[in-house]
């Protein structure tokens, strides 16, 4: 039978309906969450990325500000900006839009975000918490990933999860949070990455696979357990002369042949993408409501 397809458009607009209410709820109480988010140059991928936050907050309801500077502008003034946002009450959530041009150090620039308005969860400090199971804002995309997993009923609890990738934004942070003795959590955690001997030896083990790995359709349908639960991480531009564009989008997995096989997939595009707006949205919510309790 082939597999129930797990749409992320759905499952965002249920969170985003939540979220609006939420944030409803919080300016009742004056409490205002804003987003300020900074763009550095021009790039066409990055530039859609920053649209569809501004587009996201205005839907719920949330202030949101984008500075955008030149694609020459040095490491010093990003710096004197997110110390700027840092201190404005108008911020709860502060976002670097990556990647950063070569001559301005991105581990500089996230470690000088304030870490409860790191809505990216990318600062050390968030990353230790996490890795401790204590309160912090998650990483968008792998909390996508686990809030798709939970809204399709596919608690990860007692299974063995394996995720193919080891990138700090996406494979790190989503093991560290599937292995926590937690709600929506308690799996077993496999992570298979370049270095991994026989990937396939793994992932036919398990009950849940996510692939991102950034590698289009890597993921065959032989490396897959009848029924698994397989979500996609990836987005990959293959050519396609039947297309426009001429490209097409991908994910990491061989999508046709494994929805025959599994028994929940996440599609390519619609699938764990439109999460991760959804939960930035969310973490910028959450900072403005832990804020306002300090
Ligand atoms: N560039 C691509 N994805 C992301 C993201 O999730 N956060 C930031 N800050 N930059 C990105």
């Amino acid at each position: 039978m082939p597999a129930v397809v797990i749409s992320g458009k759905e499952v965002a607009s249920e969170i985003r309906q939540e979220l609006k209410k939420k944030v409803e709820e919080l300016k009742g109480k004056d409490i205002h969450p804003g987003l300020g988010v900074i763009l550095v140059g021009e790039d066409p991928a990055s530039v859609s990325y920053v649209t569809s936050k501004a587009k996201g907050c205005e839907e719920i309801g949330i202030h949101e500000e984008t500075i955008r500077l030149q694609a020459d502008a040095s490491e010093e003034e990003v710096l004197n900006l997110i110390e700027k946002m840092n201190n404005d009450k108008k911020f709860s959530g502060i976002l670097v839009q990556l990647p950063l041009p070569k001559h301005i150090d991105e581990e500089k620039i996230v470690n000088a975000i304030t870490p409860e308005k790191d809505v990216d969860g990318f600062h050390p400090v968030n990353q230790g918490l996490l890795l401790r199971g204590e309160k912090c804002p998650l990483p968008c995309t792998a909390h996508g990933a686990q809030q798709m997993l939970m809204r399709s009923g596919n608690d990860p609890a007692g299974k063995h999860v394996v995720i193919c990738g080891r990138s700090n934004i996406v494979g790190k942070p989503l093991a560290a949070m599937l292995m926590q003795k937690k709600e929506g959590a308690n799996a077993t955690v496999t992570v298979v990455h370049t270095g991994t001997k026989d990937a396939a030896q793994y992932t036919r083990q398990a009950d849940i696979l996510v692939a991102a790995m950034g590698k289009p359709q890597a993921i065959t349908a032989d490396m897959v357990k009848d029924g698994a639960v397989v979500i996609d991480v990836g987005v990959n531009r293959i050519e396609d002369s039947t297309k426009k564009k001429g490209f097409r989008l991908v994910g990491d997995v061989d999508y046709d042949p494994i929805s025959e096989k599994a028994s929940y997939i996440t599609p390519v595009p619609g699938g764990v993408g439109p999460m991760t707006v959804t939960m930035l949205l969310y973490n910028t919510v959450e900072s403005a409501e832990l804020i306002a309790k300090k």
